[in-house]
């Protein structure tokens, strides 16, 4: 059964209602953390919490915090099915969880290293005339989407598709466009989900080395997972590892343009601080909030809070705590814990994809290193202009570069 979950306005929460302002929450992430540790807005009807202590509490705690909430700051609609992962708790959660944890782990990461190489490699050499590229058009965007529809075993031509659909499920939620938004989304689910269903029966008679035909096989309460389960969770993997991992690369690029700009330079003389960068961004410029069910009746971060109430961590203010990270707002190569950052969740819910969208940023980080010289951010570039509406991320980033 499709459950259309009630969503939560981030933008309204936040007051982050500028372009510029939502690029730059700095400031506010710091009056935030100032402010009392606890914040509940009125309109939207939640609590927040920022402090690094809290937010990493609260991830950790889910027998007090459920993943199992009614209403969301995710936009994607949510699909009932035993398969849902993001919305169930331990004890449940370990086993749904197992049945796609062995394609992200350490061996299986190793093993499509090379197909991860060939895809940058594709990309690189497809922009290899240019002076001038668009970082978010050209390669943070098809990168991922390339790489997770090649792992899911889905044909390359269909990544165009497969990308505009997922996008559609991710668009930001809008309160003023809410039901005619949801209606889309449905549509588009729909859609993705035929599409998917006819390749799963074509997997499950003839397996390749791929996500799908690796879910054709495993047993889950001593049944196989019905073709429906299977479309459910490639959709899932498809928007949990597409736009996150552009904007990885996408901030990662920003961050060495105009954040700290003779980083490019550094890391050209010094590559092994490759993983360093990437850790970095993921502290210091990637906006990621989550919530949580709060189960029972409670007193708590010294705030009394009801059975059912909603809190959202914000897990972007917490990565700017400067009882953890010292001048949170400096993008520091040689930060010593960049890497306590909390992007990719803590505790049950760990991000499963966070070992994959690693290799990638490094691979594209490593390989644009070894054939380009030099970047260069474009004179007349106004980043308020290049942001993606209602949202907290580039829809384009173009720079002149040198090619070795
Ligand atoms: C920079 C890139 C990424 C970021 C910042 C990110 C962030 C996150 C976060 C914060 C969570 C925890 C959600 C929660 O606690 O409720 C999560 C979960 C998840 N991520 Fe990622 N993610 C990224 C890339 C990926 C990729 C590439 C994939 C796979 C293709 C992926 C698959 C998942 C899945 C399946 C979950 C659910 C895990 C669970 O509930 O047990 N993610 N991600």
């Amino acid at each position: 059964m499709v459950a259309v979950r009630d969503t939560i306005s981030l933008h309204d929460v936040s007051k982050l209602n500028t372009p510029e302002k939502r690029w730059n929450p700095y400031d506010w992430y710091e009056s935030m953390l100032n402010k009392q540790r606890v914040y509940y807005d009125e309109q939207q009807d939640v609590w927040s919490i920022f402090r690094y202590e809290d937010v990493q509490y609260a991830l950790k705690e889910y027998t007090l915090f459920s993943n199992r909430r009614k209403r969301s700051v995710i936009p994607v609609i949510k699909k009932d099915s035993r398969v849902s992962m993001n919305t169930v708790d331990p004890p449940l959660h370990r086993d749904v969880r197992h049945l796609v944890s062995r394609a992200f782990s350490p061996h299986s990461l190793s093993d499509w290293r090379p197909r991860i190489q060939r895809i940058v490699d594709q990309l690189i050499s497809a922009m290899h005339t240019k002076a001038e590229i668009d970082l978010v058009q050209d390669f943070a965007i098809p990168l991922p989407i390339t790489i997770i529809s090649d792992l899911l075993g889905a044909p390359r031509e269909d990544t165009q598709t497969i990308k505009k659909w997922s996008d559609a499920l991710f668009l930001p939620n809008v309160s003023y466009q809410k039901e005619q938004q949801q209606k889309e989304k449905l549509a588009v689910m729909a859609q993705f989900e035929q599409y998917l269903l006819p390749l799963i029966k074509a997997k499950r008679q003839q397996p390749t080395q791929d996500i799908i035909s690796d879910l054709t096989t495993v047993a889950y309460e001593g049944d196989t997972l019905t073709d429906e389960e299977i479309a459910q969770f490639s959709i899932s993997l498809l928007a949990a590892g597409n736009e996150t991992t552009t904007n990885l690369i996408t901030n990662l690029f920003y961050c060495l343009l105009y954040d700290a700009p003779s980083s490019y330079e550094t890391l050209r003389c010094k590559p092994s601080l490759c993983s360093q960068a990437i850790e970095e961004t993921l502290r210091f410029r990637f906006p990621i909030t989550l919530d949580r069910e709060v189960t029972e009746d409670t007193t708590i971060f010294g705030t009394p809070m009801k059975k059912g109430d909603i809190i959202l961590l914000w897990i972007s203010a917490a990565n700017h705590d400067p009882l953890v990270f010292p001048s949170p707002h400096v993008f520091d190569l040689t930060r010593s814990n960049s890497n306590k950052h909390l992007t990719f969740g803590k505790g049950p819910h760990f991000c499963l994809g966070a070992p994959l969208a690693r290799l990638e940023a490094t691979l594209a980080l490593e390989t644009f290193l070894r054939h380009v010289t030099h970047i260069q951010p474009l004179p007349a570039y106004n980043v308020q202009e290049h942001i993606a509406p209602d949202g907290q991320n580039l829809a384009s980033l173009p720079i002149m570069v040198t090619w070795n």
